[in-house]
């Protein structure tokens, strides 16, 4: 019965286990992003924490996304065990150099998707991941961004540099 039900799947299945991959990398960011978002929020660094906070609920939401889309199209999504969550930092600015290489790490997650998509020709998939690549670029940018200033900020204090992390 599952090997009908497996048949009948619009997505490739080998593009299907990457995809449920991927889903658990989603729920690890949220929760190394909870994780931060603690970190700086019990150091009164509010605007970091919301930023964290915000990257949290965002990084469910990008799992989610994929869970819908797994499910949606006849094959089976799976809740993912999270474990390695980090909650300590040497600095915040070390925050924000690990959550660049997070961000890379799953951008680099995504292009290999896209790439085994077009081996195996599921345009679904890839169309569907096309969002991934668009909210990758956006999301690798922000977090460059916010390292810039602290190169720009230098030894200011760390409550200035807070006050300048983006809103939104
Ligand atoms: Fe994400
Ligand atoms: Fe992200």
């Amino acid at each position: 019965m599952e090997n009908i039900a497996r048949q009948q799947i619009s997505i490739n299945l080998e593009v299907m286990d990457m995809l449920n991959q991927q889903i658990a990398k989603e729920q690890h960011s949220s929760s190394v992003y909870l994780a931060m978002a603690s970190w700086c929020d019990q150091r009164g660094l509010e605007r970091s924490a919301s930023f964290f906070y915000r990257q949290s609920v965002e990084e469910r939401e990008h799992m989610m996304k994929i869970f819908a889309f797994i499910n949606n199209s006849g094959g089976s999504a799976y809740s993912p065990d999270v474990t390695n969550i980090a909650h300590e930092y040497a600095s915040l600015k070390e925050v924000f150099e690990l959550a660049l290489q997070q961000e890379i790490s799953v951008t680099q997650s995504i292009y290999k998707i896209v790439a085994k998509c077009r081996k195996v020709n599921d345009f679904g998939t890839e169309n569907f991941l096309q969002w991934f690549v668009e909210e990758q670029m956006e999301e690798e940018q922000s977090i460059r961004d916010i390292l810039d200033m602290f190169d720009l900020m230098g030894d200011a204090p760390l409550k200035l540099i807070d006050e300048r992390i983006p809103k939104e």
